[in-house]
């Protein structure tokens, strides 16, 4: 099937098969590998994408969901005017080492400040973000990040 869409601010017009999930079709074939597969079963938030806004994870999102729907990756995210803060706190607070799970963490995170569900609160934070996997960091750094970026 032929479906539009835009990525990361792109109309873009892709054929895809009924059971094409979004994942592959974003990082085999226009070449976004920033969302990354890991458990594959919507447990890990490490394939997490924007589709409209919101994060979802893109191992279990059939690529015909992005019909016309905005999605955007953490390259779409890199462009935009807020990313340089985002980056700027996540250094400062060494928020990420292996670096596997942090285009998802940014792309939550990013959404969340958008719709204004983020708060300097330890409890907010850590539900908001239970959707996401960190293995490296013990989220102390990320917590605090997020907090940051909240305030
Ligand atoms: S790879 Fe999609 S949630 Fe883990
Ligand atoms: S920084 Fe390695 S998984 Fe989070």
């Amino acid at each position: 099937m032929l479906i539009e869409t835009t990525v990361n601010g792109v109309p873009r017009t892709l054929e895809v098969a009924p059971s094409d999930l979004l994942l592959d079709v974003l990082r085999d074939r226009l070449g976004l590998t920033g969302a990354k597969r890991s458990c594959d079963v919507q447990v890990c938030g490490t394939c997490t994408v924007l589709l409209d806004g919101v994060p979802v994870s893109a191992c279990t999102t059939l690529a015909h969901e992005a019909r016309g729907r905005r999605v955007m990756t953490i390259e779409g995210l890199a462009e935009t005017p807020g990313f340089a803060r985002l980056e700027e706190v996540f250094e400062h607070h060494n928020a990420l080492q292996c670096g596997y799970c942090t285009s998802g963490m940014a792309l939550t995170i990013t959404s969340l400040l958008e719709a204004g569900e983020l708060a300097d609160d330890e409890d907010v934070v850590r539900e908001a973000l239970s959707g996401n996997v960190c293995r490296c960091t013990g989220y102390r750094a990320i917590i605090d990040a997020a907090r940051e970026l909240a305030r």
